[in-house]
């Protein structure tokens, strides 16, 4: 079986990596593999963490993409690399426009599609915004669907897909985790924080950039004011609209450091040693549970329900207000804040890419 794994972002490397390593040491699978670079250097720190070298790399990006530019130029240089390749099956991951456009490119020739991350919904087109939509459209043209979760599962039967093509497998970034995180990592900003409660932030939500985010900063702002104790690490995205806004509200704070993405490996280990989160990323609200880290979610709705059941996730939202009362009652309530670390893990037991290779193999035979 002949298998094309393509995607382009950070967390779509994060949670396809594991899986291109299973499918590289089976002997009945051919994985070649096709970076679309809608990121660059966030993209490659995981490739190289991993050890993976790709087949092809269209090397779309460009400062300030537009969803278009990204769209049309994925769907263009998939099409050749189809062509020439003529997989069995195609796999994209969750809700980029990388992931979308290299669907449709697959759909357009007719190569089956396997959704990895298929069923994550707050069927909100609007927020997060073009992903809700990204993930809809994948699950409209896609042929296998990896559910992560039950509730993800319970999803796409509703909107009828059919229910012999889902399989309930659990998140593959549990399998990155389980390889990543080290009780005794430590590193210069982490000895910078001993002795400090940290707060690892994380904030790059298209639909957050501009008025939201100058929302969440002043919130940050005005704890680190309040709070001497408490000192702040912002890994900030490579987007140069994101840099701005931070660099303008965090430039003169010597309690808040404002760092280079970091990788995977050190970057769950700051999870590891921080006293709460707060982010608007998809993925962190995974890895968080497992790790039984608080998490401030800097959005109004989630596609990730099992962390909030689980007590790890509260949504705060975009106001200032909220956020800084979220916060506030974090470092002020010890019940509360004990509440919410209790380490919990609803996304599988760490074999998902074993399960979703497994799964693969027997539905491509079956057609
Ligand atoms: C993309 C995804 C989003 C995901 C996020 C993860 C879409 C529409 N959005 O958003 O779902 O949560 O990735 O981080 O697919 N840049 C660099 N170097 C990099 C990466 C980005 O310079 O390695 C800069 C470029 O100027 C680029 C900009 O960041 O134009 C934005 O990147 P883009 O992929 O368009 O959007 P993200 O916000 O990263
Ligand atoms: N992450 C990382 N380095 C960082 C910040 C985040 O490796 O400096 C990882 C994090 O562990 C998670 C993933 O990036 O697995 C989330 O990616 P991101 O927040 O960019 O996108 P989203 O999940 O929101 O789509």
């Amino acid at each position: 079986m002949k298998v094309l794994a393509v995607y382009g972002t950070r967390p779509e490397a994060i949670k396809m990596c594991p899986l291109i390593l299973e499918m590289k040491n089976r002997p009945e699978v051919k994985c070649v593999v096709c970076l679309t670079g809608q990121h660059r250097e966030m993209l490659d720190q995981v490739n190289g963490l991993f050890g993976i070298t790709a087949d092809y790399d269209l090397n779309i990006m460009q400062k300030g993409q537009s969803l278009a530019d990204i769209t049309s130029k994925v769907l263009q240089g998939l099409d050749k690399v189809i062509d020439k390749e003529k997989p069995d099956v195609m796999l994209v991951h969750g809700d980029t426009t990388t992931s979308f456009a290299a669907a449709l490119a697959a759909f357009y020739r007719n190569i089956p599609v396997g959704h990895v991350e298929a069923g994550l919904r707050t069927y909100n087109m609007k927020s997060p915004y073009p992903e809700e939509f990204n993930r809809q459209a994948v699950d409209l043209i896609c042929n296998y669907y990896f559910a992560p979760t039950e509730t993800a599962k319970e999803h796409l039967l509703k909107e009828g897909k059919n229910h012999s093509h889902i399989y309930v497998t659990g998140n593959t970034v549990i399998d990155a985790l389980k390889t990543t995180v080290d009780e005794s990592f430590s590193d210069d900003n982490i000895e910078w924080a001993k002795g400090s409660r940290l707060i690892l932030l994380t904030s790059h939500r298209r639909e957050n950039i501009g008025e939201n985010m100058k929302h969440i900063f002043e919130a940050v702002n005005a704890i680190v004011d309040e709070y001497p104790d408490v000192k702040v690490i912002y890994p900030l995205h490579k987007n140069p609209r994101v840099r701005e806004i931070a660099y303008e509200y965090f430039r003169d704070n010597d309690r808040i450091r404002l760092i280079e993405p970091l990788d995977v490996y050190h970057f769950h280990n700051y999870i590891q040693q921080c006293f709460l989160i707060m982010t608007d990323s998809g993925g962190v609200q995974e890895e968080a549970p497992s790790l039984g880290k608080p998490v401030l979610v800097l959005r109004e709705n989630t596609e990730r329900p099992e962390g909030v059941a689980a007590g790890t996730l509260k949504l705060v939202g975009v106001e200032k207000e909220s956020i800084y009362r979220g916060v506030k009652e974090l470092l002020d309530n010890r019940k509360t804040y004990i509440k919410m670390s209790k380490a919990s893990n609803p996304y599988g037991d760490g074999n998902a890419s074993k399960y979703i290779v497994d799964a693969l193999l027997k539905a491509v035979r079956r057609v």
